[in-house]
């Protein structure tokens, strides 16, 4: 387990507001999701649950689920040095939880995790950046990491692709309010790097971000389209041949999905 130790004079706290308004920005209902999926944690795994918030950027999930669960303990696991100081920062002396930097494409990453048996893993908006291959491992590896019962919860893009019209109609009511936002001052993700690139207590771990991952503030470079899993149904097929005995949506928007399943 690697770690950036964190500034005690940066405001984590602003920093974990500022996220979270980027991805609002993205999801005006990123925070009605968040609040399923830690019900469904209370509802499978009880209210003091051992709990993997996987690719967790700033650990917002984290944060979510110990407001409603303050018995529960969290380790956040992701491959990003910047968001994982930042969530570092934001739970400083919280010794319910803990950190683990990895790259879940990695075959040895659980191997960074304090435990080897959890009561709930849950995740959003991340697993779609893998592609198809590494997701399929990592939804078995998942299954392995769940005591049997537990729960395994991914929000993310995922459509329903039996109504087109329906889900590009809402779309573009969806991009409507975003560009009026953005007169308005509203920060996307390059201009959300741009802040953190411009922040001392965060240029080093930014610096080795964009050695890892890219620079956000720069084009992406064209090329063929990743190969990556679009649809719930996918999803769902996908974690019951992997060693789940159940999995459905409970959760939808029109271009997101929550995905439940038990191990
Ligand atoms: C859009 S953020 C979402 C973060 C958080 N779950 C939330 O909802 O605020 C996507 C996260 O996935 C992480 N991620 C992407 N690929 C990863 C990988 N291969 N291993 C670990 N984390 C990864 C990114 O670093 C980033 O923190």
């Amino acid at each position: 387990m690697t770690s950036t130790p964190a500034s005690t004079s940066t405001d984590w706290q602003q920093w974990q507001t500022s996220w979270d308004r980027q991805q609002e920005w993205y999801m005006p209902d990123r925070e009605e999701r968040f609040r399923v999926m830690t019900d469904a944690v209370e509802a499978v795994a009880g209210r003091t649950p051992l709990v993997l918030d996987l690719a967790c950027g700033t650990g917002s999930i984290t944060a979510r689920v110990l407001r409603a669960l303050p018995g529960a303990r969290a380790v956040c696991v992701d491959i990003d040095p910047a968001l994982l100081t930042i969530a570092r920062g934001h739970f400083a002396g919280d010794d319910r939880v803990t950190f683990a930097e990895a790259d879940l494409t990695d075959p040895g990453w659980t191997a960074r995790l304090p435990h080897t048996t959890f009561d709930a893993v849950v995740t959003a908006t991340a697993l779609h950046w893998l592609d198809t291959e590494p997701l399929r491992r990592l939804y078995g590896t998942l299954a392995g990491l769940l005591r049997e019962g537990g729960v395994f919860l991914n929000a993310d893009h995922m459509y329903d692709e039996s109504a087109p019209r329906l889900n590009s109609a809402m779309n573009a009511l969806l991009t409507m309010r975003q560009e009026r936002q953005r007169a308005e001052g509203a920060l996307d993700w390059a201009d959300w790097w741009g802040r953190v690139a411009d922040d001392p207590a965060l240029a080093e771990p930014a610096a080795r971000r964009f050695a890892l991952l890219g620079d956000p503030r720069e084009p992406r470079p064209a090329g063929a389209r990743p190969d990556r899993p679009t649809s719930v149904q996918w999803h769902l097929d996908t974690l019951r041949a992997q060693g789940f005995s159940e999995a459905r949506q409970i959760w939808c928007s029109a271009s997101d999905s929550l995905v439940a399943a038990l191990r």
